[in-house]
Parts: structure tokens; C-alpha cells; sequence
């Protein structure tokens, strides 16, 4: 039987990924990779990077605007790559963009925790806003309630990430100092797991391991948002047919300068971008709606 001209229409539309700048595209590295015949539009907000010490208020702000203009270029669901975002805003871009589907990546994180941990307790790290509003405590208790969480912010990370400094002397002193009093060496009871709660973190991984002990895992929430992603598109019947896909396609999209962004992207995409694969956009002007009071 054939499909409606609508339905395959709404099929081939692109997936929208946001990030408040260049972190979220670990996240769209592990999409792409799981689902290799969809088209992505990525936009990262580098003009106003980084969310993680703004107020809630701004924060749903500025996801509104990004969500707006994604959803004005036609997508067909939403990718929230940053889990301050997600932690602050996913409820309301769901209810104002509804019935648009959308994502988040706290809720994939927190899976991907409880599953690689044993003992159930969990370390999530992350920026202020997501470690302050608690959303990943409470996706680890609601997937398994025995759980015990240990969060912490680590806000150096961002910066050394954005500036590439993925490892290092510098690095792994930064690490040791967040992590050290997470992991309490010699402690029993410490946490045996590591959830990286921002999308910043990824490319830090080799040094984060450097510092660990090598029984502690660490996990991120790019292959689990994945797999949402890619049963979400199965449940709705959204994913591109692959014999009438027009081949994969991902648009980058920029609040600042494409020369940093394709610059500091190259290392979280971890293959080189151009400045000319980038388009420059103005939140500001887009419709988005302000933030609810
Ligand atoms: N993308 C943000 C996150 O995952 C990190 C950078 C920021 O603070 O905006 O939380």
C-alpha cells in the first residue's frame, strides 16, 4: 500500500538538533551515525554559549528562540543536544512547539548510568543551572529508585573544551580537583559510575580517565539519545524511507563567527568543517516566543 503524499513528505523532513554552541555536535556525530540516511539542521547559539551559568529564565529563552527558528526551517522533531537546556526547558518547549516531537538528553544520560553502574551509585557532572535544578537526580531515582546520586558543577570544563584544550597538565589538574572529592580515593562506598551531563565533557574523556581509577565507567548521553531518537522515529513512523531519501544532509547553523565555530566544531564532530559549511543566523529576529513568567 502506498503511503500518503503527506505523510512521506513529512518523512524526508530534517531533524533539528540544538546546543547553546559547539558541544552539542558529539550528539549529532552519535545520530548520524545510528541513523545514516536522516537529514539534520545543528544549531548551535555560540553567540550567547555558555547557558550553564545563566538564569532559568534566559535559558528557556534563548531555547524558544532556537527551537523557533529549527521548527520555521521545516523540521520534523527536535534534538535538545544540551542537557542544560533540557534541564531547564524541555517541559516548555514540548507544551509551546506540541505536536512537534522533542528530545532531550538527560533522560538518555541518566539511562546510560544506571545501566553501566552496579552498585548503583552515580556521579553525574555537569554546568551550574543542570547540577543545581537536580534533573539528573531525579531521571536516575525515577529509572531506578534505590539509586544514590553525587553531582557536581564543573564549569572549567566548558571553557577548556571551547578553547580545545582537551588534554594536558592544565586539563588533568582541573579534573582532579573536581573529581578527587567525588571519587574519595580508598572510600568503599564511592561511585563506580561517571555520567559526563554535558555535552562539553566527551571530548575531555582521555583525561577524565587519566584521573580516575580504571574501574570507574564513564558514560555520556550520545549513543542512548541515539537510540531514543531512533525509536521515537519507528514509533511515529517519521524516519526517511531509504530508497527515497535524497541522501543525507546536515546543515550547520551559527549564532557568531563561522571561522570558531568550524575551528573549535572540527574537535567535537571529530572531522574536519569548513567556515563555508556554515550559516550564520540571528536568534533575535526570529518569532520565538518569550519566556513564559
Ligand atoms: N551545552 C551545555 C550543556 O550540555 C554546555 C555549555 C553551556 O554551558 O552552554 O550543558
Amino acid at each position: 500500500m502506498s503511503v500518503p503524499a503527506a505523510v512521506a513528505a513529512q518523512r524526508e523532513r530534517p531533524i533539528g538538533v540544538f546546543d547553546s554552541g559547539v558541544g552539542g555536535l558529539t550528539v549529532l556525530r552519535a545520530l548520524r551515525a545510528r541513523l545514516p540516511a536522516e537529514a539534520f539542521i545543528y544549531l548551535g547559539d555560540t553567540a550567547r554559549v555558555p547557558y550553564g551559568t545563566r538564569s532559568p529564565r534566559s535559558i528557556t529563552r534563548y531555547s524558544l528562540q532556537a527551537t523557533q527558528l529549527l521548527v520555521d526551517r521545516g523540521i520534523k522533531c527536535l534534538v535538545v543536544a544540551c542537557n542544560t537546556a533540557s534541564a531547564i526547558a524541555l517541559d516548555v518547549l514540548r507544551q509551546h512547539f506540541a505536536p512537534l516531537p522533542v528530545i532531550g538528553v538527560i533522560e538518555p544520560g541518566a539511562r546510560a548510568g544506571c545501566r553501566a553502574s552496579r552498585s548503583g551509585h552515580i556521579a553525574v557532572i555537569g554546568t551550574e543551572s543542570t547540577i543545581r535544578g537536580g534533573a539528573y537526580h531525579e531521571a536516575i531515582v525515577r529509572l531506578k529508585p534505590a539509586a544514590r546520586v553525587a553531582a557536581r558543577a564543573c564549569p572549567l570544563f566548558v571553557a577548556l573544551a571551547e578553547e580545545g584544550w582537551t588534554d594536558g597538565d592544565i586539563v588533568r589538574a582541573v579534573a582532579r580537583a573536581y573529581l578527587v572529592p567525588l571519587f574519595p580515593s580508598g572510600a568503599l562506598d564511592r561511585p563506580d559510575t561517571l555520567v559526563l551531563g554535558c555535552t562539553h565533557f566527551p571530548v575531555l574523556a582521555g583525561a577524565l580517565r587519566a584521573v580516575l581509577e580504571p574501574d570507574i565507567r564513564i558514560v555520556d548521553s550520545a549513543g542512548t539519545t541515539a537510540d531514543a531518537l531512533a525509536g521515537l522515529l519507528q514509533e511515529r513512523s517519521l524516519g526517511r524511507n531509504l530508497h527515497m531519501a535524497a541522501g543525507p544532509t546536515v546543515e550547520f547553523l551559527s549564532t557568531d563567527e563561522r571561522e570558531r565555530f568550524a575551528r573549535v566544531g572540527t574537535v567535537f564532530i571529530g572531522e574536519p568543517l569548513g567556515a563555508d559549511q556554515i550559516e550564520v543566523v540571528d536568534l533575535a529576529s526570529s518569532s520565538g516566543a518569550d519566556a513564559p513568567r
